[in-house]
């Protein structure tokens, strides 16, 4: 195996890293076959299958420290099959995020690293904190400019919880018709209620808008403040509720209170920047890089446009065959994200 194959393997192992490693594993089994090795090829490709069959039969079982934070999901997922439903119209207010589509590795500031443990520690220990009278942090407001993982952090605490997430869809739920808004706010409450769930309100701006703005009518400043008085009331026996925006400024002064924990999810930094390329770049060669130099280059960007320009250059290499990253294939995606 290629020495540099080889250390991109190790890194994956090291930050369990399973996306990366069933690329990795991938490259090496193409790799040994390329070199004529086909029975060694054939045997590492059955060991592959045989642990992903056992991983998928085992998938339903919690990591152990968060044990007693699912155990109550089998049932659940069946009482959630019966969506809440607008009145009028009969849609759907929320969807449900399948959990093998939650994506779920992000990087972070250690600050922030650790206010996300702390929220998934304490959902695991709730009863523990229970005993002793006090309550897990169970409503969260995520905010901060786009692209730097709001709803990636959602997505993240569903899973790390074990909790089915279920996005509320605004589409369905704000209705042109007179109080009809807070009524599917109600409703979407009562029913998360029920059952232990993380109630995701991604771009929850629509909802909590400040009232004080004078652009807005007053059926806004009534759905406003239904919200307000759900968020002072919802007392789910289980569950977190996550809130999502980066309208922070405009949002309703009186909402702040009624949050747990309030999260700003901020751009990354350059260690940041330099790990979310790295990350993003662990299945494919990379050539010398002066990443002093790249990531100077990126000053003010987002997560997002920070995969997008490890991405970029990815593509590049393998148009241009090279498969191999360098510095010039990074400068050119970071420009291109410049311009636009
Ligand atoms: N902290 C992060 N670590 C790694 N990748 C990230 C991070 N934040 C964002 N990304 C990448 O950017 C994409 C978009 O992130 P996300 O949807 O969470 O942004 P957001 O903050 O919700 O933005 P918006 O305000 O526009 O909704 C993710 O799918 C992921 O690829
Ligand atoms: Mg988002």
């Amino acid at each position: 195996m290629k020495a540099e194959l080889l250390k991109r393997f190790f890194r994956a192992i090291a930050s369990s890293d399973q996306e990366a490693i069933d690329k990795l594993t991938h490259l090496v089994i193409e790799e040994e076959r390329s070199k004529g090795h086909t029975l060694l090829a054939d045997q590492l490709e059955n060991i592959t299958k045989k642990s992903q069959k056992e991983k998928s039969t085992d998938r339903s079982k919690p990591a152990s420290s968060l044990r007693d934070a699912t155990r109550t999901l089998p049932e659940n997922l069946d009482a959630l099959t019966e969506l809440p439903t607008s009145k009028r119209f009969n849609l759907p207010l929320v969807t449900i995020i399948p959990r093998e589509k939650l994506r779920h590795h992000m990087v972070l500031p250690e600050n922030i690293e650790k206010r996300f443990r702390r929220i998934e520690r304490e959902y695991a220990a709730r009863d523990r904190l229970a005993h002793h009278g006090l309550h897990y942090r169970q409503k969260i407001l995520l905010y901060g400019p786009p692209g730097c993982g709001k709803t990636l952090g959602a997505e993240r605490l569903a899973w790390n919880t074990g909790l089915p997430l279920l996005k509320v869809r605004f589409d369905a739920m704000v209705s042109s018709f007179l109080g009809e808004t807070a009524s599917n706010l109600r409703i979407v409450f009562e029913d998360a209620a029920k059952n232990p769930c993380l109630l995701f309100l991604d771009e929850c701006d629509s909802i909590a808008k400040s009232r004080e703005d004078y652009q807005e009518v007053g059926e806004i400043k009534r759905v406003v403040n239904t919200f307000l008085q759900i968020l002072d009331e919802y007392q789910p026996s289980s569950g977190l509720l996550v809130a999502a925006t980066n309208l922070n400024k405009s949002l309703d002064t009186a909402l702040w209170r009624r949050f747990d924990d309030l999260i700003a999810v901020p751009k990354p930094g350059k260690q940041e920047l330099e790990f979310i390329l790295k990350e993003t770049l662990s299945a494919i060669e990379i050539g010398s890089i002066n990443w002093s130099r790249i990531i100077e280059q990126m000053e003010g960007f987002s997560a997002a446009q920070a995969v997008r320009v490890a991405q970029d250059a990815a593509k590049r290499a393998i148009l241009e065959r090279e498969e191999l990253v360098i510095q010039e294939h990074l400068e050119e995606a970071i420009a291109e994200i410049q311009v636009s």
